[in-house]
């Protein structure tokens, strides 16, 4: 679905597919020396610093995850936190989306990440492009099976 909505807006949008897999992100350790120190620098030097330099120039953030009981996953939500470095205010993010899928059918299946999302939509000032929330999808090539491709390509393609 992410690539799916990433081919769709490059039509129009110089657009970046980040997958964290492949980098090194570790979880903040909350010293808060980013906070202290004048050039905001972590003292972990990952791969952080690469994608702190992404977001500082991205005008649209969308992220995509898998649900892992109910929230989005450890490897996102590391990414997540480590927006505590006052580095975030550099950021030139005006808009956020977010692609989401799990296995279960339950109506509250999402609504732990909405309540986060909207939390941080505010607090950085985005505007909402849309959401693509995917039910029903286990195993590898399941969410052929659902709407989530066509949406996630009609998301792309509203970004002009
Ligand atoms: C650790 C873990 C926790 C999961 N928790 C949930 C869950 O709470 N609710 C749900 O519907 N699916 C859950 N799933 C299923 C995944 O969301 C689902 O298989 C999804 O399609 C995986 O997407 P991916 O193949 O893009 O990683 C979980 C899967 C794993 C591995």
């Amino acid at each position: 679905m992410a690539q799916a909505f990433a081919t769709a807006a490059k039509e129009h949008n110089d657009v970046e597919v980040i997958a964290i897999s492949e980098y090194t992100i570790n979880p903040c350790k909350g010293c808060n020396s980013c906070v202290k120190q004048e050039n905001h620098k972590c003292f972990q030097h990952d791969d952080m610093e690469v994608i702190y330099s992404k977001l500082s120039t991205a005008d649209i953030l969308v992220i995509a995850s898998p649900v892992y009981f109910y929230g989005i996953s450890a490897q996102l939500k590391a990414l997540v936190d480590r927006l505590h470095n006052p580095i975030r205010n550099n950021f030139t993010i005006k808009k956020l989306g977010l692609i989401l899928v799990g296995s279960d059918v339950l109506t509250e299946l999402f609504d732990a990440i909405l309540v986060q999302y909207e939390l941080i939509k505010k607090y950085f000032s985005l505007d909402d492009i849309g959401k693509v929330l995917v039910r029903c999808a286990k195993d590898k090539g399941d969410v052929y099976n659902t709407n989530g491709v066509k949406e996630a390509i009609e998301l792309g393609k509203k970004l002009q």
